[in-house]
Order: C-alpha cells, then structure tokens, then sequence
C-alpha cells in the first residue's frame, strides 16, 4: 500500500448492521463511539496525517501476534466522522483496576512502544503533514503515538495487543515517546496523586522494568529523570496553552491537571540520583 494512497477520498460505506455501542469516555475527545467492528471519531485536523500513518502501520505489518497491533483507517462515514477498526481487547477506564497494574502488563507495554518504533522507522509525513506542535516542535527522529496512556492501550490475557487514539501522533523521538509512556505507566508522579489501586507501586522498581524491556541505553538511563522533568515543565505549558481551546482540554485544567504535572516536575527532580542508580542497577 502507497502510504499517502489518497486518504482523503476514502469514504465508508455503512452496512447499517452493528449495533451502536458508546465507549468508555477518553480522556479528551467527544462522540467516541462504537458501530459493529468499528469506531467513529469526530474528524480532526490531524486525521488526514494519522490516517496516512496508520496506513503505513498496516503496510509494514505492525502486529502483535499475528493481529494488527493499529486500527485501520476506513475512510469518513455518511456523518463525515472518521471510521476506522476496532480492536477487540480491554482498555482500562480512568479508574485503574488491578489488571491495569501488573508489571507484565507494563513490561509489555514497553515491547510494544518498541514495536511501534521499529514499525515507524522510514515513514516520512510528507503528503499528508501533521500539524505543527505547540510551543516546541519535537526533533524529528520518527512519527510516533506520543500518547501511551492505559485508556489508549488494548490488553488481551494480560498483555499489551494494541494502541489506539493517534490524536497526538506526531514526529519526536523514540525516547520521548518512551518515557511518556513510563510516565503514564509506571506511574511517574508525586505518590499524593496517585489513586487508592496504585498506592503501594514500588514506582522505581517498575521504570526499571520499563526501561529494560525497552532496551533503553546507559546514557538514557541517566538522563531519564531529569528528561522525564524537563519534559513535565513543557507539557505543563502546552496542557494550559490548550486549556485556552476550551473543550476536554479546558476541563482537565480545571481539575488540576497542571498542579499534578508541577509536583510530578519536582517529584522526579527530588529522586535524581536514585532513579539513575536503580536504573544502572543490575537486572
Ligand atoms: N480502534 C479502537 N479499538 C478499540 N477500542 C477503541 C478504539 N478507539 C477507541 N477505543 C475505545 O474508546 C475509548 C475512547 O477513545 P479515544 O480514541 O481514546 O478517545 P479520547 O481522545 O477521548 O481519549 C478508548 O479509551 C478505548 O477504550
Ligand atoms: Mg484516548
């Protein structure tokens, strides 16, 4: 398949069969819903780009097991909402049960960045750019997922299937991308904004399990923390700049979403030296 093979054009065609099946909100996007085998999302300004994207994922045999580990792309509906693949699997909800928490889980979560990785490499968004970041363009290294949280990860017997919602796909580098989904993972943040069911989470003990199953290098193992803050400092300054948009965005900074990101920041900075010792510990 051409990866640019004309995105735009394709329309989906509804059998009028599937049952309509709401799904369980995200975190930010409005009308996810489920019809039959597939999911239509509003259509975004980004969704030409992701849509090339995924094309090229499919193309290059992004799978895990055999099944594709990526939704596919099938064109705008009769509605003009984006259609694409449901991946059968659980997904958590914002409240994380135990299943959500094991370090398989999160190990394989890791193997499946990595996957994606290797399945981006060569990909170039040329005809279908995706719009420019806000504040600070990431370097481009490869187009990437840049949002691993649980409720965007598909989980089959307790291992990491699948990735959906690309909304914020967009050209970085491995390692950022990484270390996001550690953050969201691991977690990595100050324990008072950790819920109830992730109390307890030996927090240093699980990057470590992260970062080896990523195969991440010394020299990345020493810089994680002080990125992982430095990174916080950025997203803190976007999460505001899109507040100023109103919507989803507008309602995660009412919650606070910024003053979690802060503690994260000095959570992370007041931890250096021991997340670079456990990190460089032997296995
Ligand atoms: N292609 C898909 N396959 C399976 N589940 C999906 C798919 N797309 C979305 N979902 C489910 O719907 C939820 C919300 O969709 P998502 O695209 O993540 O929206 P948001 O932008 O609001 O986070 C996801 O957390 C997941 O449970
Ligand atoms: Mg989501």
């Amino acid at each position: 398949m051409v990866p640019d093979g004309g995105v735009r054009a394709r329309r989906y065609l509804d059998d009028g069969r599937g049952a309509v099946v709401e799904l369980p909100a995200g975190d930010v996007t409005v009308g996810v819903i489920r019809i039959g085998e597939t999911v239509r999302r509003p259509h975004q300004r980004q969704s030409w780009a992701v849509a090339s994207y995924l094309d090229h994922l499919a193309s290059v045999g992004f799978t895990i097991d055999g099944s594709p580990a990526s939704p596919r792309f099938l064109g705008l509906d009769a509605e003009g909402r984006d259609t694409l693949t449901f991946i059968p699997g659980d997904v958590a909800e914002a409240v994380l049960e135990p299943w959500v928490l094991t370090d398989a889980l999160l190990e394989s979560v890791a193997v499946l960045v990595t996957a994606l990785h290797r399945a981006s490499a060569g990909f170039e968004p040329v005809a279908e750019p995706f719009p420019a970041r806000e504040i600070a363009q990431d370097p481009f290294e490869l187009v990437t997922h840049l949002d691993v949280t649980p409720q965007n990860v598909v989980v089959r017997d307790g291992r990491a299937i699948g990735l959906v919602d690309f909304d914020l796909a967009g050209p970085s580098t491995r390692f950022t991308d990484s270390v996001n989904a550690a953050m969201h993972w691991v977690p990595l943040r100050d324990p008072v904004d950790l819920p109830a069911s992730s109390r307890g989470l030996d927090q240093l003990a699980r990057l470590k399990i992260f970062a080896d199953a990523s195969d991440w290098t010394v020299a990345e193992r020493r810089s994680c923390a002080r990125f992982a803050a430095d990174r916080a400092a950025l997203s803190w300054r976007r999460m505001r700049l899109r507040a100023e948009s109103g919507g989803g965005w507008a309602r995660l900074w009412q919650e606070g979403v910024g003053d979690v990101i802060e503690r994260r920041r000095l959570w992370l900075l007041d931890r250096e030296t021991a997340i670079v010792n456990t990190l460089l510990s032997p296995v």
